[in-house]
């Protein structure tokens, strides 16, 4: 069986308006270049979608992960989007591109990756998760609940396909290192780590056989830059059905509003809202963070889709519940817990204000 690789690669390379979203003359620019990559034969197919202020470019090639060629087109469309972003004075035109020159991968280069290599299965039901102002670490619950949480996938325990549990890998994102935890053996250590989102990172999941079942995007920017430059807004690819938790147990954990970091200036709590593709336009207080889902059918590597998976009136509670949370949480204003705390404002341009206080300290 051929192996076909799914990259997930996605810039902020310039908002409308301000961060709220992305001018459609950007997204046909994208589609543009990419149709010509797909001329060539170098990607079997794409799909250009946006997040709020990020685009999201969806691709399917035969050049596995870290593809030189691919991280370069994707890199390349980019910059011509930045260019284009620049003419039309969108706002933070290339924000995301931390670098002048192309090194090889886009990684560790401002934009965020995730990328998948598959044997394509007799049907490849595929969902591709994208995110504004959050940080990677956003998918962490949902994650557990998908693969290690009978009260989210009843799958793990009704399915003898899923009942031997998972794989995750864990990345610790301040150590630059990964370890990898089964479930259902070790969930109390998996939660030890991962309940802390801003510092472990669920980087992959495998089934026990080691085929692979998630990936997200989990490069931080902050962390890259060593200076704020806006949220890493990150992406995730799940595999789903026969073997995988189903479609629906894969939507499942955001029928929870639950909180993440982000939001305005990348410095508060707040509600991570499950939303459609056309209303992933955060404005209230430059948030609340959203998250959008397309399905996808993997056929012969072209993608069959998309379905704007949270289109759907079942998660209208989810969205009631979240700008309730938002409405409170916001009356809080500076304060934690809406502002994250001290050791997460590192980052943000906080430091730069409390530098000028500390003379005035006796
Ligand atoms: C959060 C984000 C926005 C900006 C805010 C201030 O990820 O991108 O909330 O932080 O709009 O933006 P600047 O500093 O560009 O005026
Ligand atoms: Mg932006
Ligand atoms: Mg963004």
């Amino acid at each position: 069986m051929e192996k076909i690789t799914i990259s997930v690669i996605k810039a902020d390379i310039g908002g409308y308006v301000g961060h709220s979203s992305m001018h459609p003359n950007i997204m046909s620019k994208a589609i543009q270049i990419l149709d010509k990559h797909k001329e060539k034969g170098t990607l079997v197919d794409f799909h250009v979608t946006h997040c709020g202020d990020d685009l999201e470019l969806i691709m399917s090639h035969r050049l596995g992960c870290d593809a030189q060629e691919i991280h370069k087109l994707s890199w390349d469309t980019f910059v011509e989007c930045t260019n284009l972003a620049k003419e039309m004075k969108l706002y933070g035109a290339g924000q995301d591109l931390l670098s002048d020159a192309f090194s090889g991968n886009v990684k560790g280069m401002g934009p965020g990756v995730a990328e998948m290599e598959i044997e394509e299965r007799k049907s490849e039901p595929v969902i591709i998760f994208a995110a504004d102002k959050t940080s990677p670490g956003a998918w962490n619950m949902p994650l557990y609940k998908m693969f290690a949480d009978p009260f989210n996938t009843i799958g793990l325990v009704i399915d003898p396909s899923m009942h031997q549990g998972f794989t995750l890998e864990i990345l610790d994102i301040f150590g630059n290192k990964t370890v990898k935890m089964n479930s259902p053996e070790d969930i109390y250590d998996i939660l030890c780590l991962i309940g802390a989102s801003e510092h472990y990172i669920v980087n992959r999941v495998y089934k026990k056989t080691g085929e692979i079942a998630a990936v997200t995007s989990s490069q931080k920017l902050n962390l890259l830059a060593g200076r704020y430059v806006g949220k890493d807004d990150p992406v995730m690819i799940v595999r789903s059905q026969s073997g995988f938790p189903a479609v629906g147990e894969v939507l499942e954990p955001f029928s929870m509003p639950h909180m993440v970091s982000g939001w305005m200036r990348g410095s508060h709590w707040g509600p991570f809202m499950p939303v459609s593709v056309e209303d992933a336009n955060p404005t209230r207080f430059d948030g609340p963070p959203r998250v959008i889902a397309l399905g996808f059918q993997i056929t012969n590597g072209a993608f069959i889709g998309p379905r704007d998976m949270f289109a759907d009136l079942s998660y209208d509670l989810a969205r009631k519940q979240a700008n309730e949370i938002a409405n409170y949480i916001r009356r809080h204003g500076p304060f934690e817990p809406h502002r994250l705390p001290l050791s997460d404002m590192e980052y943000t341009t906080l430091p730069h204000v409390l530098k000028k206080l500390k003379d005035k300290f006796k």
